[in-house]
């Protein structure tokens, strides 16, 4: 997390300018300054839409619509009697084996390739507007090529994500894709890897700085490191100087309506997905986690009260293998941890800081053997955490797992079901997730 420590010495000094965070001020050399001064200038205006998506994607008084909480979401777990966990997809050409309702909404469709936009009918939590690239044309990536920051060539990833405008962008074969510098992803877009093997690996990670409304679907993102920053554009009339990236391998800043679905991510230098600086409206879903320290971050300072405005679901991903700590760490806002699988962690699995509320509901959570580490839950606090929320319903717990509860107990739901999905019980997780992480689809063929 040093850029964000960094940022947030740089917000001391500038306490009128909140916007001045983020790689986006550099060590100035005069060369430099123009483009600096211009892009301050560019970066506040952005971060102010931001700041104002993020306000209308949040509830303020959540407890407002709780009065009107009703179970509508019909629940499915079907096709499922021989489900299995499938790390690297599935048999080709069986019926469809969707086995929770986010999976359900698409992967039975055997003409999911002619469909890919129906994928937005699909989202469920608090990410649940998002649309991503709906109503925008199909872009291919033709080119793993990632070689110019600023002019990227037509047929590139970067190039792709960088266009105006709503693009649903596929591939047109499997390619491994190492970016130079961190991927600038700009609003309304889906990355849709089904279909084929995308990997974003050996490279910097993708970023998703005060945008809106983004999809990341059915890709493998491992071993990113930093990027040494530098001109690299954000849109098609932008490009400015970044600092060095952190290696992680989403970032999520500032950004709202973010749906993250069948990921499979390891093995980053920073986090694996970290939401920061009022980030909201996100959903994770059906990803898979392995070989990583920390691995999510939801708002990285405990000055940074810009993150009570966070909601975020996470629902029917599986934890892995070599994992050791937050999953998530949460400072501030909303968390919802429904119907993951929790079977690898060293230290913890759910933590945070900074009075978050944390409803972790319908899980599975097997500890260690390590008698020191059979605690789901960590505060990070000197002060008393006993009127923090976080409460665990219906859990399942194995191997001696416990989470420690606090706060007061949820009585009422103070979301309405559409976001705040309604949980299974633990005992169904693991076939509700075993085809968490990037899947492998055939065109023509129920996914
Ligand atoms: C800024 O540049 C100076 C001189 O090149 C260097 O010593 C210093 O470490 C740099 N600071 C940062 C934060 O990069
Ligand atoms: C989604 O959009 C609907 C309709 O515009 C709105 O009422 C709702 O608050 C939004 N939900 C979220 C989580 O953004
Ligand atoms: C609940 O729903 C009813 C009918 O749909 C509506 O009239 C009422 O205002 C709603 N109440 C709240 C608190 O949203
Ligand atoms: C994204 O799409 C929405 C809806 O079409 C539009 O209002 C918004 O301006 C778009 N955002 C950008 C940055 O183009």
């Amino acid at each position: 997390m040093a850029k964000v420590y960094n940022l947030f010495l740089s917000l001391c000094l500038v306490v009128v300018i909140p916007s001045l965070q983020a790689n986006i001020l550099e060590n100035t050399t005069n060369v430099d300054q123009h483009i600096k001064m211009v892009d301050n200038k560019y970066w506040e205006e952005r971060a102010a839409i931001a700041r104002k998506m993020s306000e209308e994607a949040y509830f303020p008084n959540p407890h407002e619509l709780s009065r009107n909480f009703s179970s509508t979401i019909a629940e499915h777990v079907a096709g499922s009697r021989h489900a299995r966990r499938n790390l690297n997809g599935q048999r080709a050409g069986v019926a469809c084996e969707a086995t929770n309702n986010i999976d359900r909404c698409w992967r039975c469709d055997p003409n999911w390739a002619d469909n890919r936009q129906k994928l937005v009918n699909c989202v469920q939590g608090f990410g649940r507007n998002t649309t991503g690239g709906k109503g925008g044309p199909i872009y291919i990536v033709t080119s793993p090529a990632d070689n110019d920051m600023v002019n990227p060539k037509p047929g590139t990833l970067r190039h792709a994500v960088t266009r105006d405008g709503p693009l649903w962008i596929i591939f047109a074969h499997s390619m491994n894709i190492r970016l130079n510098q961190e991927l600038m992803v700009s609003s309304n877009k889906t990355i849709d890897g089904r279909g084929v093997d995308i990997y974003i690996t050996k490279g910097a990670g993708i970023t998703l700085q005060y945008v809106n409304n983004v999809i990341i679907h059915g890709i493998k993102i491992h071993d990113i490191v930093p990027g040494t920053g530098g001109l690299i554009r954000d849109s098609e009339n932008h490009y400015g100087f970044r600092t060095r990236s952190d290696g992680d391998g989403i970032s999520i800043f500032g950004a709202s309506n973010i749906w993250i679905d069948h990921v499979s991510m390891r093995k980053c230098s920073d986090g694996l997905i970290d939401a920061i600086m009022g980030s909201t409206a996100i959903t994770i879903s059906n990803s898979h986690f392995t070989d990583h320290n920390d691995v999510m971050l939801f708002g990285a300072n405990d000055e940074h009260t810009i993150d009570k405005v966070m909601q975020i679901t996470l629902v029917f991903n599986h934890f892995g293998k070599r994992l050791i700590q937050r999953m998530p760490r949460c400072r501030f806002g909303f968390v919802h941890v429904v119907n993951n699988d929790y079977t690898h962690w060293e230290m913890y699995a759910i933590g945070g800081s900074s009075h978050p509320t944390i409803i972790s509901e319908g899980n599975r959570f097997v500890a260690p053997d390590n008698n020191n580490a059979k605690e789901v839950t960590k505060r990070v606090t000197t002060g008393d955490w006993k009127s923090w929320q976080w409460r665990s319903i219906n859990d399942e717990f194995e191997n001696g797992a416990f989470f420690v509860q606090s706060g007061p107990e949820m009585i009422t739901k103070p979301f309405s079901s559409k976001d705040m999905i309604t949980a299974k019980p633990g005992s169904y997780v693991q076939r509700l997730t075993s085809f968490a992480g990037s899947l492998k689809c055939r065109v023509g063929q129920p996914c």
